[in-house]
């Protein structure tokens, strides 16, 4: 017998250096999901925190990190190799500008960005610098909605889309998520951008939108919408509807697509797959599986930033996100249906799917 030659694998670092992180906004959304993610994380560790609110500072003790009030100071000292942004909304621009201007990487919270113009500026400075901006969407990390991708041929050919994201908070119109000004907009653009990002991703840009609106779920009428909804067409493919709502208890989350043969539904911890019938034929269960998404999400963009992974939440995959907002608040105000694909510019390198009945019309069923 002769022995194959079996080429030695390529030497390795058993184990390679961390990468600095430090995170701005020091709020909810870092303190249950990004520091935690960083504590358990293998590739990134905490190297610092930066909150614009003094009486954080509390928050750097207990991770035994230094704390900035300001976040040019700290990307000045702290050689970071990446900045995570959990800031209000309106602030992301300022932060993000500043990262890019200091070559640091920046995993930022959504919305990718409050308006196109915004977004199309991240987008330039990030490629002009070679930095990787990555927007945070953890549903792409949680194996139940990769899982809904894999299932969605089992249903057919998509007719209808039934969408809803629904909580309920005492006082939707409070803080700064009830300020157009510190916001950017309402529900539509924070928590609707999750159910955007499961149309994008699964489906492709919407060819067009109408939204209604409404400010008025307490007896003070708020400046920004607590509930909207949004009905959403693809041309040859699936119609359907979008209901967002910060006051519509109890809090609830589900993503269904009606299909020629059955039903696929995803709510938060559970995929089924129902035939026509109505009876179940597939299910899938994943418990307390979001700290874990939060980790996989850190670990994926310390491999996008050592380029062994693509940048699924790049710029150029938000513009199609951020331009479907928009036509949601444009069709808002003139009662309108706007396509998305019309806010889009020539120059705009966007990245998103094509829907596959396209690509495949003979594919029509099983
Ligand atoms: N992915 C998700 O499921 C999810 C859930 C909740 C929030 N979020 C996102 O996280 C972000 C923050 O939301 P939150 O609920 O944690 O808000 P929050 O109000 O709890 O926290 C925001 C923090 O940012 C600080 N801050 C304000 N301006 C700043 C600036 N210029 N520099 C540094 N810090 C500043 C505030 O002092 C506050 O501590 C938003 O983008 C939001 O959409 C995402």
């Amino acid at each position: 017998l002769t022995r194959l030659e079996v080429p030695a694998p390529a030497a390795q670092p058993i184990s390679r250096p961390r990468l600095r992180a430090g995170v701005v906004g020091l709020g909810r959304q870092a303190v249950e999901d990004h520091l935690p993610a960083l504590s358990l994380s293998h590739n990134a560790y905490l190297a610092a925190v930066c909150d614009t609110d003094p009486s954080k500072a509390a928050i750097a003790e207990s991770y035994n990190v230094p704390f900035y009030d300001s976040v040019d100071l700290m990307l000045l000292e702290q050689e970071l190799d990446f900045a995570v942004v959990t800031a209000p909304h309106a602030a992301h621009l300022a932060i993000v500008e500043s990262a890019i201007n200091a070559r640091v990487h920046v995993l930022k919270e959504k919305p990718f960005a409050i308006s196109l113009d915004d977004a199309r500026r991240i987008a330039r400075l990030a490629l002009a610098a070679d930095v990787r901006v990555m927007t945070t969407l953890q549903r792409r990390f949680n194996p139940i909605y990769n899982a809904f991708e894999q299932l969605l041929p089992m249903i057919g050919r998509p007719y209808f889309i039934d969408a809803a994201y629904t909580t309920v908070v005492d006082e939707p119109h409070a803080g700064w998520r009830g300020r157009r000004v510190t916001a950017g907009g309402g529900c539509l653009l924070d928590m609707g951008y999750h159910l955007v990002d499961l149309l994008i991703w699964y489906f492709g840009l919407p060819d067009a939108v109408s939204a209604v609106t409404s400010a008025s779920a307490t007896e003070t009428i708020g400046e920004v919408e607590d509930t909207a909804s949004v009905q959403l067409m693809y041309r040859d493919g699936p119609h359907g509807m979008i209901v967002v709502s910060r006051r519509f208890p109890p809090k609830r989350e589900r993503f269904i697509v009606l299909g020629t043969d059955g039903v696929l539904q995803v709510e938060r911890g559970r995929l089924r797959r129902f035939n026509n019938s109505g009876a179940v034929t597939e299910e899938l269960y994943r418990r307390f599986g979001w700290p874990s998404a939060f980790v996989s999400q850190v670990e994926y963009f310390c491999a996008v930033i050592r380029g062994e992974r693509p940048n699924i939440g790049s710029p150029n995959h938000q513009l199609a996100h951020v331009a479907t907002i928009e036509s949601c608040y444009e069709s808002a105000v003139t009662g309108r249906f706007v396509a998305p694909a019309s806010k889009l510019e020539v120059d705009d390198c966007v990245q998103t799917c094509t829907p596959w009945w396209r690509t495949d019309p003979g594919r029509q069923s099983k």
